[in-house]
């Protein structure tokens, strides 16, 4: 069986990563769903890809954690999706968790380094633990140091290790880490037979990201992947 995540909400449909996203994402009832996390000022843990929100608002140009919850409520990020999202705004993790079904994997990726955000793991796992999310969820991040983090916080919660580029052995880099890695989530261009199987071998579950191309989706499903990140419903509905 495999877990297809729906990337970022179902984002053709709607403003990617905000409630109505995910909101059109569980309608095609699929098995994960996948969110990027960012900090604001006063510790709310909001949902966005990127640090500032100017790629939905030209006006907005401040980074994320310099904003207030507050402030953040009145910057309009569906303007530039639609009409129809006009004054939408970004969207609180915990108001995703609220609808978000217990038997949905969530993939919560931690976007922005602890340097950027300190202490932004503990928050994280709080949150988790009040919406009692914590055994239905995979946290993934490009930034190894901040999933070692959270093994610190809590050694049994699923770490889903992301890989921008190939490496010599990613299984081997993986392993030797000594995270207990739960999940290898590389970028799926360079993911052939030989990487599925060498990285299930050592143990580790394979989410390849973004996978839109029907095709490729087989091919990949055929290597033995553990599921995809994809933005596509007829792949994330898992039909
Ligand atoms: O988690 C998979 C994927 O979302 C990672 O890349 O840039 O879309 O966050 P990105
Ligand atoms: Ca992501």
């Amino acid at each position: 069986m495999v877990i297809n995540f729906a990337h970022r909400g179902s984002l053709t449909e709607a403003p990617e990563n905000t409630l109505p996203a995910f909101e059109k994402a569980l309608t095609y009832q699929p098995k994960g769903m996948e969110l990027d996390v960012q900090l604001t000022k006063d510790d709310v843990l909001v949902i966005c890809h990127d640090a500032k929100l100017t790629r939905f608002n030209k006006e907005s140009t401040t980074f994320i954690k310099k904003l207030t919850w507050e402030e953040i409520q009145q910057i309009d990020v569906g303007s530039s999706f639609s009409k129809e999202y006009k004054g939408l705004h970004l969207t609180r993790l915990e108001d995703v968790l609220s609808i978000t079904p217990a038997d949905v994997l969530l993939n919560v990726e931690i976007k922005n380094i602890p340097v950027i955000y300190p202490g932004i793991e503990k928050k994280l796992l709080d949150c988790l633990e009040a919406y009692n999310r914590l055994d239905n969820v995979i946290i993934s991040s490009f930034d190894h140091v901040a999933l070692q983090n959270i093994y610190q916080l809590h050694p049994t919660l699923r770490l889903g290790m992301l890989f921008h580029y190939r490496l010599l052995d990613t299984w081997k880099y993986v392993k030797d880490s000594g995270l207990p890695v739960y999940s290898i989530h590389p970028n799926h261009v360079y993911v052939d037979q030989t990487f599925v199987q060498t990285c299930k071998h050592a143990g580790y579950g394979v989410f390849p990201y973004t996978v839109n191309d029907w095709k490729r989706y087989e091919e990949l499903v055929s290597y033995g992947v553990d599921g995809v990140f994809s933005n596509r419903s007829e792949i994330f509905q898992n039909k």
